[in-house]
Order: structure tokens, then C-alpha cells, then sequence
């Protein structure tokens, strides 16, 4: 079922436990976790950053394939199709093509821009029964040409962009997308506790998930993240087992350049990387 994030963030956030976010870049990438999540009856995120949106083809095609995949694969979980770190054109975008949740990354304009425009998509959202997520503090290292330098969010800029009604909230913490340097410092988690108090029950949400060791993902959650999100993960994952397989030779024998096997070992392990983050952020039967 295609549904927004809110009920699910919120029942996560009683239960002391996170819904990851797995960006998508295809059919493989999507039939990968939605089969996942269903296995392990999950709920789960599909995130859609816009670059990826413009590969797949536009957001009407990504929308068509994954509201197909529900239905075809039999996926009763609830699933999130939601665009990562989106723009105030690009969340108008999505909602047009029927995304079911929107991130508008608003964390790079002055405070006060930032509180206005999420006000008006707050309201768009409101609408149309969808979820919204908001951004204070950029997060760190770049994602799809989106650059952050991994500064702190403000817990008083959280709580005023909390309280204009948005479904989730991103705060920077120190965390950065892609891997993390040798030298990374860690979660600030005296942050995560001081913006968790500000903001009460709203569900926050850790970017930059690749590479955060476990027992910080454990405390995050516990200090009130709800929402994880993952994609460089499944894609080494991807690149390796795909590598393998070639370095293997397994293409040149058979069919074995039939895209069905070569792409087959890849697939495997982004379900065993999905699987793993779900296990750990304790979302497992909680569909
Ligand atoms: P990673 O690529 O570091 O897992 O970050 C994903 C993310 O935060 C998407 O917004």
C-alpha cells in the first residue's frame, strides 16, 4: 500500500524503533526492498533524490512503477514513495505525480525562507493527506550534487520548524552522506537530546545512514530518531556483488550476460544489506 510516512514515523516513535529510507535508482533497486520489507513485513521508505528521479525517467514513470510493483508483487506493507532532499519546485513536482511523502531541503536558505516556504508546502500536504519532511542544519558530504558541510542544527530553529506541522524532521547532527572519513568524530548526540526535547513527540530523521556504527544507530533511536535513511550502502553492496560476478568470469559462460543473472547478484545484496539495516533498526514485523 502506497501511504505517507506520518502514521508509520509516529507508531516508530511509540515503539522506539526507525523506518528506513533505501533510495531507489530502478526497477532492480525497488523490487529489492519492497520484496524485502514485504519478507520481513516492514514497513518501509522508498527515497527518490531528484537526480535519481531524473534517471528513472521523471517522477509520473517512478510513481508508475513502484504503485505497479505493489500491486503486482502482492506488497501489503506500508510503503512511502518519497523525494530526497527536494527542492521547493521539486516537491511541487512529486506531489503532482502522486509521491505519497516529500522532503523540501530548505536547510540552505536563511532561516526565515526556509520557515516560509515549508509553511506553504505544510499546507499543500496537509491537503492531500501527505507526509512532509524538513531539513535544519545541512547534512554533510554531497549527495546528488547536493553539498553539505555537516553543521549542527540550532534545537530552537528545530522547534520553530517543527511546529509549522511538518511529518518528520531532519536536524543535522554531524552526520554526512557516503562514508564516513577515518577521522569522523561521531554522532553529537548532546545535540540529538537537546533538539528532542524541543521538539516532543515529532519523529526525527538521521541522514547519511551508510557507515554509522550500530551502537550509535541504537542510541539514536533511543534519543528519538525515527527515520533512517540508507542509499551508498546498497550501492557498494551492488558494485561488489556485481564485480564479483565478473571478475568471476560468470558473465562469459552460458547466458550469463543475460542482464536477468548478471544484475541477479547484485539485487541479492541489496536485500541482505536492507535486510540488515531493518534488523537493526528494529522495524521488523512491525507492518
Ligand atoms: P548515505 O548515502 O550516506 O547512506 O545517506 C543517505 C541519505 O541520507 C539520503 O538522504
Amino acid at each position: 500500500m502506497l501511504v505517507s510516512a506520518k502514521e508509520m514515523l509516529q507508531k516508530a516513535k511509540e515503539g522506539h524503533y526507525a523506518v528506513g529510507q533505501f533510495n531507489i535508482n530502478n526497477l532492480e533497486w525497488t523490487k529489492a526492498i519492497l520484496q524485502t520489507a514485504e519478507e520481513l513485513k516492514s514497513p518501509v521508505i522508498l527515497g527518490v533524490s531528484e537526480g535519481a528521479g531524473k534517471y528513472m525517467c521523471g517522477y509520473t514513470t517512478i510513481v508508475g512503477m513502484v504503485k505497479g510493483m505493489i500491486d503486482e508483487l502482492g506488497i501489503t506493507v506500508p510503503v512511502a514513495l518519497h523525494l530526497d532532499h527536494g527542492s521547493y519546485e521539486g516537491a511541487k513536482a512529486c506531489i503532482a505525480a502522486g509521491f505519497s511523502s516529500v522532503m523540501f531541503d530548505g536547510s540552505h536558505y536563511p532561516i526565515e525562507e526556509n520557515i516560509a516556504k515549508t509553511k506553504e508546502l505544510v499546507e499543500t500536504c496537509e491537503k492531500l493527506g501527505l507526509s512532509i519532511e524538513a531539513e535544519v542544519g545541512s547534512i554533510g558530504g554531497e549527495e546528488d550534487g547536493v553539498v553539505g558541510m555537516g553543521e549542527c542544527a540550532d534545537p530552537n530553529e528545530c522547534k520553530m520548524i517543527a511546529d509549522l506541522g511538518v511529518s518528520m524532521l531532519a536536524a543535522g547532527i554531524g552526520n554526512i552522506h557516503g562514508k564516513y572519513p577515518a577521522n569522523w568524530p561521531g554522532l553529537r548526540f548532546d545535540v540529538l537530546e537537546e533538539i528532542s526535547k524541543k521538539v516532543g513527540a515529532m519523529p526525527l530523521v538521521l541522514h547519511g545512514g551508510t557507515g554509522i556504527p550500530a551502537e550509535m544507530i541504537q542510541k539514536a533511536i533511543a534519543l528519538g530518531v525515527s527515520k533512517i535513511n540508507v542509499n551508498t550502502e546498497c550501492q557498494l553492496a551492488f558494485a561488489a556483488a556485481t564485480r564479483k560476478y565478473v571478475e568471476e568470469g560468470k558473465d562469459l559462460e552460458g547466458k550469463g550476460f543475460d542482464p536477468r543473472k548478471l544484475l541477479a547478484p547484485g539485487v541479492a545484496a541489496i536485500k541482505a544489506t536492507v535486510k540488515e539495516k531493518m534488523e537493526l533498526f528494529g522495524s521488523v514485523g512491525k507492518a
